[in-house]
């Protein structure tokens, strides 16, 4: 029997293959189908700072609007009783799946400011979140920031995150920082316990009719993978801290070479979203009957063999191959 059980932010998880952050774990019944089919955690939807703080507008206006006097009118309404805002929805539905299921529920937090929003980590670890994500969604487009502010903003949320909360954290990173290695160090310092690269950032396009921005969503595509692989195995041997991966993770190739690259779990979405919940099993299996053929007897023994510390070629990750690949290439 192949160990497939490996260490996440300090949790032992039964395998390395979790459900990422997306529509798939915002509900009960498609959560239950992902721990049946044998993700080892699962990663709730973003509770995103934006909503939280356009809600507080709204109902904000909603109740100076009922205090103008307007007391007598048959209009009035009070708020109800049972009203749920935002928060309070998320805290119950995470209430639900940790009642309902036996896999280490991971909560998640979007947002950049530094306001209010950060706190509500702490409410996520009352009600029962195993670990949280903060996933700081940040484009830079201010000419005067320079890359040091940008990062100085990840690092404060992150302390002030940390200074509320004892369950582990990781940070959901995208590729842009000028230089990752310095950038996943500095948050290892400021009390992260994993880093998840990376996420991806959604492009608007603009709509040729309408001659508007236009939202635009795309699943990602296999070869997404390979930034990642290629710097779970630059980072594996530099720090210390859990490495997830998160784009482009759609079969058990692009799985096994991310985990011999280091990566300590492997976060699924746009494949789920594709196929279905249960080509989690689908994948175990495959990825159990690769270990055998190459006789490994547990996950951990394959994980990070082939980092840039111990490949034969240690380059190959970085520069050198640049000019052979460029070389390379046949029309
Ligand atoms: C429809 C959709 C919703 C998502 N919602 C969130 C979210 O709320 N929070 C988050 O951190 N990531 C979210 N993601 C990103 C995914 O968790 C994942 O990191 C990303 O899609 C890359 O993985 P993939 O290539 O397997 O799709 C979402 C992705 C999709 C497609």
């Amino acid at each position: 029997m192949i160990d497939l059980t490996t260490q996440y932010l300090g949790l032992t998880l039964k395998n390395p293959l979790v459900a990422s952050s997306s529509p798939l774990t915002d509900n009960l019944d498609d959560a239950k189908r992902l721990e049946d089919a044998g993700a080892s955690a699962i990663v709730l939807p973003s509770l995103f700072e934006e909503s939280v703080h356009h809600e507080q507008k709204q109902l904000e206006k909603y109740v100076h609007s009922q205090a103008l006097g307007h007391y007598e009118a048959e209009s009035f309404q009070p708020i109800p009783e049972d009203y749920n805002g935002e928060l309070d929805n998320y805290l119950q539905h995470l209430q639900n799946l940790k009642t309902s299921l036996d896999i280490p529920v991971i909560a998640s937090l979007n947002g950049i400011s530094d306001s209010g929003w950060i706190d509500y980590g702490k409410e996520m670890m009352q009600a029962g979140a195993d670990a949280l994500e903060l996933n700081v969604y940040y484009v830079a487009v201010d000419p005067e920031q320079t890359g040091e502010q940008v990062e100085d903003q990840y690092i404060q949320l992150l302390t002030r995150l940390r200074e509320q909360i004892t369950i582990p954290v990781s940070m959901k990173l995208s590729s842009q920082f000028s230089s990752m290695a310095n950038m996943v160090i500095k948050l290892q310092a400021a009390g992260a316990n994993g880093v998840v690269l990376f996420n991806r950032f959604y492009q608007p396009d603009i709509d040729l009719d309408t001659l508007k921005v236009a939202p635009h969503i795309e699943l990602s595509s296999p070869v997404e993978s390979l930034l990642r692989i290629r710097w779970i195995a630059l980072l594996r041997s530099r720090v210390e801290l859990s490495l997830g991966a998160t784009g482009g993770f759609h079969n058990i190739e692009s799985i096994i070479k991310v985990l011999l690259s280091g990566a300590d779990a492997v976060f699924l979405c746009s494949v789920l979203l594709n196929k279905g919940p249960e080509y989690i099993s689908e994948l175990l299996q495959q990825l159990e009957q690769w270990l055998v053929k190459k006789e490994y007897e547990s996950v951990k023994q394959m994980q990070g063999s082939v980092s840039q510390s111990c490949a034969i070629d240690p380059a190959a990750y970085e520069h050198c191959n640049y000019v052979k690949v460029i070389k390379s290439y046949h029309s």
